[in-house]
Formats: C-alpha cells, sequence, structure tokens
C-alpha cells in the first residue's frame, strides 16, 4: 500500500515497513522541533561499525548498502542514530483509546501513553524520542518504536513485551495477571555506570536513559512536578513564618525558567508569594511569559528593586522573571537590605559545565561558546561564580532567610568547587535539601507522593469528573484522618478543587494529585465504580512519577532524609517494581539515572489501567497498596518517626501487614564504645 495513503490503524499494524520509506527529510533531518544537541563523539571507529551493524539488525539485507551510509551520516552528525527515515508521518499525540488497533485495552492504553510521550507539544525533542531532561528517551530510533506499537497492536492479554531501554526483545506467554510490558531502562553492570559510559553504549545503541518518567511513558507535561513544587514552598513558608502569618508579600527567591524549574512561578503564585525566578535565557523566560506561568518580566535590578518595594508595600501575590543571573539579585538584595523569607536554586547543576549553570560575570552567549571551545576555562568560571554564589545566599541567611537546596545538585556542586558550604561537622552541608526539611518527613514518610491519571477517553469532561470525584473522596477520608495528616489533607483537597482552574493540561487530560496509601487505594476504586456505571467515558489509566516514596532509590534526592547509610542502596526500588509486576500492574519499569544523573539513582515506576471490571478492583487495592508501604516500611526500618507512625497505623487497618520494626537505642549506650 502507498505509505501517503494509510491509515493510521494500518500504520501501525504494519510496524518496519515492507517499502523503503522515501527520506523526506532532507539533508538536515530538521523538523520545526527544537533538537537534542549533537552528543560526543565518543565511539572508536571499530564501535560506530558496530553501532551501525547494530542498527541494520533492524531492517531487510536489501536496503543495508543505502542504510549504512544514512546511519553513518547521522552518528556523525548528531552523535546517534535516530533513524530519522523511520519517523512516522501521521501526527504523534494521544488519541482516545478506542483508536487504537488493538486486541487487549491494556495494550491500547499503553499505546496512547507512548504517543503522548512524543507528542511535541509535550516531548522537548521529539524528533530524537527525548521526552524532557536533555536526554529522557522514550526509545532510541524509530524502528523501536515502530515494532513496539505492532506488537501492542498485535498482543492478547496472555502475552507480555519486554522493553530493553527501548528495544522491544518480543512478546512472551504469560497470564492475565502478569504485566503487559515490562519496561528497563539503562540497567548496567554497576562498574559501567559513569556518564561517559552512557554516552558510548547510547550511541552504540544498547542502552539508553529513560530519565523518571519517559521511558516509561508516564511523563503528564510540566503539570506533573506544579503540585510537589507547590507543597514544597507552601511548607518552606510555613516553617519560616509565625502561626497565622500568610506568605503574600513575602519574597521567595530562585533560579530557572527551564523544563521543570519553570514551574516554579506558577507554585509561588499558588503558594501565595511573591516570586521572583532569575533566567539568564532571556528566550526561556520570555517563553514562560508568553505561556502565562510567570507575570511579570524585569531585565535590571534597579527595576526589580523598586518593584519589589511596592509588591512588599501591597501584600501582592504575584510572580516575576528577572532576567539575568541570579547571582545578581541574591548580592543586590543583600545590599538593599531587602529581606528574602524563602530562597532555593533550580539551574540545572546536575550538568554544571555543558549548559546547566551559567557563570556570574559572563554574557549567555558568550558562556556558550566558551563552554564548547575553552571547556577548561569555562569549567574555572563555574567554579569561581559558585563560589560567589553560595557567598551571596550566606550574606542573606544570615539576616534568616530559609535557604534550601532542590534537588538540582547546587550544594553538591558548590562543595567541589569549594565554596564554604559544609557543616561544623565536615560531612553534612549547611543546608538541608527540600527532601530532608520537607517533602520527606511531611510527604515521603507517610505516603504522600505524586499520584496521577490520565482519562483515556480523552474528553476533558470526564477529567473534570475525577476531579470532583477525587475531592468527594479527599474530603470522607479527612474526617477520620489523624491529626498528624490533616494539613497535608487540606492542602490536596485546595489543590484538586482548583486544578481545573489553573489550566494546567497539556497532551492527555491528566491530573496529578499527592496521596498517600488510603487515599489512592479510594480515588482509584471510586474511578474503576465511575467506569463501571458510566459515569466515565473511558477507562483511567493511573501511574505516578518516580520521585516518590517507595520507587527511588537516590541518596541526593528522594532518600536524602534516609540516615541509617542504607541511602546508597537500591533494594527499595527493585522491590517494588517486582511487587508491583505480580500484584497487577499494567506495565512496570525500572530505570537507572533520573533527575540526578546515570549512575547516581535507581527509580521504579508502574502503569495500571482500570477498566471498570472486577478484576481491576482487586488489582488496584492489592498492588497501590505494597506501591506506597513497601517504601514506608524502609523509611520506618531507617527510624523516621513519621514513617514508624504511619506504618503502625497501616498494620491496625491491615491484619495481613507484618512489617519488622526498628528498636531504638539510648544514645548514652553507644557514646564511648570506641
Ligand atoms: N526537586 C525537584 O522536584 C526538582 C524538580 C525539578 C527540577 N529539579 C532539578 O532542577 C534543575 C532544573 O531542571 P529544569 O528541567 O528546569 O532544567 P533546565 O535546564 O530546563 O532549566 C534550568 C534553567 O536555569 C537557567 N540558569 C542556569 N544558570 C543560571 C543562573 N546562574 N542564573 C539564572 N538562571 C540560570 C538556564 O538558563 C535554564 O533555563 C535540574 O537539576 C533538575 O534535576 C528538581
Amino acid at each position: 500500500m502507498n505509505q501517503a495513503q494509510m491509515d493510521f490503524k494500518s500504520f501501525i499494524a504494519q510496524g518496519i515497513p515492507t517499502v523503503l520509506p522515501a527520506l523526506i527529510r532532507g539533508d538536515t533531518n530538521k523538523s520545526e522541533n527544537t533538537h537534542a544537541p549533537k552528543r560526543k563523539d565518543i565511539l572508536s571507529k571499530e564501535e560506530k561499525i558496530l553501532a551501525i551493524r547494530n542498527a541494520l539488525r533492524y531492517f531487510p539485507k536489501e536496503w543495508h548498502a543505502e542504510l549504512a551510509s544514512e546511519f553513518a551520516a547521522e552518528l556523525k552528525d548528531y552523535g546517534r542514530i535516530y533513524m530519522y527515515r523511520f519517523m512516522p508521518t501521521y501526527n504523534m499525540y494521544a488519541r482516545p483509546i478506542s483508536e487504537y488497533p488493538a486486541k487487549c485495552e491494556q495494550a491500547a492504553g499503553i499505546m496512547l501513553m507512548i504517543q503522548n510521550n512524543l507528542d511535541p507539544a509535550v516531548a522537548q525533542h521529539p524528533d530524537e524520542l527525548i521526552t524532557y531532561g536533555g536526554n529522557g528517551a522514550v526509545f532510541q530510533n524509530w524502528a523501536q518504536y515502530l515494532l513496539t506499537m505492532k506488537y501492542l497492536s498485535e498482543m492478547t492479554d496472555e502475552q507480555t513485551l519486554h522493553l530493553y531501554s527501548g528495544h522491544p526483545m518480543g512478546l512472551f506467554p504469560s497470564g492475565k495477571e502478569a504485566p503487559r510490558v515490562v519496561v528497563t531502562n539503562g540497567m548496567m553492570i554497576p562498574n559501567y555506570s559513569k556518564p561517559d559510559d552512557w554516552e558510548k553504549y547510547n550511541a552504540m545503541g544498547v542502552t539508553q536513559y529513560g530519565q523518571m518518567t519517559a521511558g516509561s511513558f508516564m511523563y503528564i507535561g510540566p503539570q506533573g512536578i506544579v503540585h510537589g513544587t507547590t507543597i514544597t514552598v507552601m511548607n518552606a513558608f510555613r516553617m519560616k513564618l509565625e502561626e497565622g502569618d500568610t506568605p503574600a508579600g513575602k519574597i521567595f527567591l530562585t533560579a530557572g525558567l527551564g523544563g521543570m524549574s519553570g514551574a516554579q512561578p506558577k507554585a509561588g503564585n499558588i503558594a501565595g508569594c511573591i516570586t521572583i525566578c532569575a533566567e539568564v535565557n532571556a528566550a526561556a523566560a520570555h517563553k514562560r511569559h508568553d505561556q502565562g506561568w510567570v507575570d511579570e518580566l524585569v531585565d535590571n535590578t534597579d527595576d526589580l528593586v523598586t518593584r519589589i518595594k511596592k509588591a512588599k508595600a501591597g501584600k501582592e501575590v504575584v510572580s516575576i522573571a528577572y532576567v539575568g543571573n541570579v547571582i545578581d539579585v541574591w548580592e543586590r538584595f543583600a545590599d538593599e537590605d531587602i529581606f528574602i523569607h524563602v530562597g532555593s536554586d533550580q539551574t540545572s547543576l546536575h550538568n554544571p559545565f555543558a549548559g546547566g549553570y551559567y557563570p556570574a560575570g559572563l554574557g549567555f552567549e558568550e558562556s556558550n561558546e566558551m563552554m564548547a571551545n575553552e571547556p577548561d576555562k569555562f569549567k574555572e568560571e563555574v567554579y569561581t561564580s559558585l563560589r560567589r554564589h553560595a557567598a551571596a545566599v550566606d550574606r542573606n541567611t544570615a539576616k534568616g532567610t530559609y535557604f534550601f537546596d532542590y534537588g538540582n545538585a547546587f550544594l553538591l556542586e558548590s562543595s567541589r568547587a569549594g565554596a564554604d558550604i559544609m557543616a561544623e561537622n565536615g560531612i553534612d552541608f549547611k543546608y538541608p535539601s527540600y527532601v530532608q526539611d520537607i517533602l520527606g518527613p511531611m510527604c515521603f514518610d507517610y505516603g504522600f507522593g505524586p499520584f496521577r491519571w490520565v482519562c483515556a477517553s480523552g474528553d476533558p469532561a470526564d477529567l473534570k469528573k475525577t476531579d470532583e470525584i477525587t475531592a468527594r473522596v479527599l474530603r470522607a477520608i479527612q474526617i477520620t484522618a489523624p491529626k498528624e495528616i490533616q494539613q497535608q489533607m487540606a492542602d490536596n483537597i485546595k489543590w484538586i478543587e482548583e486544578a481545573g482552574d489553573n489550566q494546567m493540561v497539556v497532551g492527555s487530560q491528566a491530573r496529578i494529585l499527592y496521596a498517600d496509601s488510603e487515599g489512592r487505594i479510594k480515588i482509584a476504586e471510586a474511578f474503576n465504580k465511575a467506569v463501571a456505571a458510566g459515569e466515565l467515558s473511558g477507562s483511567i489509566i493511573l501511574g505516578r512519577d518516580h520521585h516518590d516514596v517507595s520507587g527511588t532509590d537516590s541518596p541526593y534526592r528522594e532518600t536524602s532524609n534516609i540516615y541509617d547509610g542504607s541511602k546508597f542502596t537500591a533494594d527499595m526500588a527493585i522491590h517494588n517494581v517486582i511487587g508491583d509486576s505480580f500484584r497487577g500492574a499494567t506495565w512496570v519499569s525500572i530505570h537507572n539515572g533520573g533527575g540526578v544523573g546515570w549512575g547516581e539513582v535507581m527509580n521504579g515506576g508502574f502503569g495500571m489501567l482500570l477498566d471498570g471490571t472486577d478484576e481491576a478492583d482487586a488489582r488496584l487495592k492489592n498492588m497501590l497498596h505494597y506501591d506506597v508501604n513497601n517504601g514506608i516500611a524502609r523509611r520506618s526500618w531507617a527510624r523516621n518517626e513519621n514513617a514508624q507512625f504511619a506504618i503502625k497505623r497501616e498494620m491496625e487497618r491491615n491484619d495481613k501487614l507484618k512489617v519488622t520494626l526498628a528498636n531504638s537505642v539510648d544514645d548514652g549506650l553507644l557514646d564511648n564504645l570506641f
């Protein structure tokens, strides 16, 4: 059949085309989408040949001569082989689930989520199959996408598709209760997990970086991060303010208006403070302003000081992008004695020397040139700047500012730069991370985490209905909830009641909500009943971010508030994925790497289709319970008090749960042992 005449369903069923598609992208292979940066030229000649041999495995012999030189050119020009020629010509977006060709609805749900993660409105570099974070890939190349979609269209509910870093190894016989897809991304022998190992083995086509939600098809656009950021900002103010006081007219100073950092001004507005978010890249600042994610733009510190004095006097709730280096603001406010209540930073310091952090005193373009042409000099500039940055933060914290690390490696990189950032014991940092002070004790230890759902019908009316159902369920739970979690319940009810008005949907009809085990189970149960009763016009797909209580072992982020030495282990994430898989997940995923970098974190996730059946009801109860309580049990064993409270309460509620509890030791007994 002529490719141009094929409808969507035949395209999917075809997989790798039987006729070599025309090379319609021309020499440049560039669409209007933003594109992944050229990757390092890291392979030896022999390894490059291996990469081409590997890529040609997907295609019949008669195409090899033509494709070999084309793939070699891609490797040379982009550092990777994306197989642009095989990029589908149909529009990429999450269609209503009924439009997917599939023999089982679970498979159709996964197809919907894959397409959402590659939708140009959602994905950062869609042509290179990158959803977010610069390198968070759904697949390594278009052949993997085509084959995976074909397998999903053919699979029955007695088969499981196994994906190795995007490569579909194939359909294997399983059973109805087994996951339909098992995803692994970047699983390496531990000694081969340095950043350059990713560069090398990804270029060879044998592994990929799945970030947290890209490689598990669970990314839902910037909304995913807004709720967590709101919780963090709101609670940072609560820690700082007197009881009864409000954040109105008080300052939250931070940096970054990029992919995830761009959520900060919206979160600040929801929390009700004055947000100042510095951004050196004028294009990024203007884009966020045009999209309505930040209220105002200011491009010099004189105007900023005038504007802030007015906002403070009027107790305004407003977000302001300062187009410039954040250090300018920290220093100027210290000079002017403008009090900053809460401060943080979301520059991309997990990637400090390749565009994640811009040093003070250099222009944006000047930095970009130096990092490409004089990398050693640029590194020195970054380190000098970080020392100045930390010193400017210190001048403000000396006056009472509450500063926290936002999971972007600010403290780690500042320490490597030789900044005065260590605590007196020489081991800890002198400022806490947001997980140590806020998300860990207030959320993760009680089981609250980034639960999310997608309405498979694609109908906004379904999303509205799910918001209403959720608010009703939470209000009922709130009545008997213990005092320890009343604040979290109140915040979540406010969040869900305002979610529709905050207009955060990009791509599929999705919602995020921080909920605990009881909340997640009761909400999912109510959704499943509403599907069965026809109150919702289609099934619901559940999931979560990997930034959660149980799924992720990450010593500088999700598990930074684990103090028994086990934060450098990754047993919890592995148990989570295995445990979820036989308790009813529709798909499970485990990734090396995530927000903090390859080799620095293991994170696991799941997806689950609720189709209104009794089987779905049983699965959701069994799986969601383990998916949350696994992490609470581990946090309790690590002696986290709030987790000890939560797991004891859960054991009272469920007599099949029996968790090993930690005994505490008197400090005095240990003092003179060594
Ligand atoms: N803890 C969390 O929940 C959480 C959430 C989101 C992001 N993060 C971390 O935050 C970081 C940012 O993520 P992102 O997706 O927004 O990255 P990004 O690279 O898209 O955005 C970072 C922005 O910071 C700007 N910037 C760099 N140096 C600057 C400086 N000195 N002054 C002002 N602006 C500067 C850059 O121009 C860029 O636009 C990452 O390290 C990420 O892992 C953590």
